[in-house]
């Protein structure tokens, strides 16, 4: 296991810890979709968008307690996206992180309330954060929008769903781009972001922190798109080889591979030159940006 794998697995661990005491567990009917929400968010999962809150965080000196209920409601958030995501009215598919689907292992109503309910969830949790009203604000908004339907990560799924069935574009690299950073950037610039907020940093380390996201993002979904075609199903924990059957338009669609790679490995250089700025005090994050290429899940 390499370094950056054995501090993800003990980050995880105490996470998922702290996590679990969201969900008392029940058996009453008016509880299935909690009880859903439950079985989709605490079983696996890499946790790599509350890591990354974390360390952002912690560039500025904010501990873990303090940034907890910020990180744990975008990993809800997260997981409602994954739902959601699986629905056999958007990709279809029958397993996530290991295990059947919320639809097939509750059915398809109670996976629609249980996204919907880590949605809800994940704002109410937010605002139980032990921090200046102002933050929770500020954390609100962003969240919103970097989830939203204009913005945000709804509006990408909806592009990644248009460019299922629409291939005919001038500048499919250019299509491509605005979708992965959508879909998947959003989620991962926000994380970035809230530890600026959360670490009161100043305007120009925040923009350096944006900067870093828009490049991980892409990356991240480079990665993603790869394991679907050369990944471990055991590993990475959900149906492979989809995306060509659906007809999905991606970096590995136009480019193949290795050319995929190539770009993701651009990005992530580019991206840990920026961290130069914070020092010492980024090599966590540089570690974790690396990761975003090499993980196997
Ligand atoms: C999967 O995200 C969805 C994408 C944006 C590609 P992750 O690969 O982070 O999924 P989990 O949270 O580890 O299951
Ligand atoms: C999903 O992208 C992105 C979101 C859920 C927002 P994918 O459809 O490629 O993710 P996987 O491969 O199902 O995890
Ligand atoms: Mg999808
Ligand atoms: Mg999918
Ligand atoms: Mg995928």
């Amino acid at each position: 296991m390499s370094e950056i794998e054995t501090v993800l697995n003990a980050y995880a661990g105490r996470f998922n810890r702290d996590l679990a005491a969201y969900f008392p567990s029940s058996d009453a009917p008016e509880h299935r979709a909690a009880k859903a929400m439950a079985y989709s968010l605490l079983n696996g999962g890499k946790r790599l968008r509350p890591f990354l809150l974390h360390e952002t965080a912690a560039l500025f000196g904010v501990a873990y307690d303090k940034a907890f209920p910020v990180a744990a409601s975008l990993e809800m958030l997260h997981t409602y996206s994954l739902i959601h995501d699986d629905l056999p009215a958007m990709d279809n598919d029958d397993l996530r992180r290991g295990r059947p689907t919320c639809h097939k292992a509750f059915d398809e109503a109670t996976a629609i309330l249980a996204g919907d309910g880590l949605l809800t969830y994940a704002f109410e949790v937010l605002n139980t954060a032990d921090i200046p009203a102002a933050q929770k604000v500020e954390l609100t908004l962003l969240l919103s929008r970097a989830a939203g339907a204009f913005d945000g990560m709804i509006a990408g799924q909806v592009l990644d769903l248009y460019t299922d069935t629409h291939h005919e574009f001038a500048n499919p690299e250019e299509v491509i781009k605005h979708t992965e950073a959508l879909k998947t950037g959003c989620l991962l610039r926000y994380p970035c972001e809230a530890g600026a907020v959360l670490g009161g940093a100043g305007e120009d380390e925040r923009q350096i922190l944006i900067r870093f996201s828009r490049n991980l993002g892409i990356a991240f979904q480079i990665t993603d798109d790869v394991l679907d075609v050369e990944g471990d199903e055991k590993l990475v924990g959900k149906t492979l080889q989809k995306d060509k059957k659906q007809h999905k338009l991606n970096f590995v669609s136009i480019y193949g591979v290795e050319r995929a790679k190539k770009i993701a490995s651009d990005l992530i250089n580019e991206a840990e030159e920026l961290l130069s700025a914070f020092n010492s005090r980024a090599e966590r994050l540089k570690m974790l940006s690396r990761y975003f290429l090499t993980r196997n899940h």
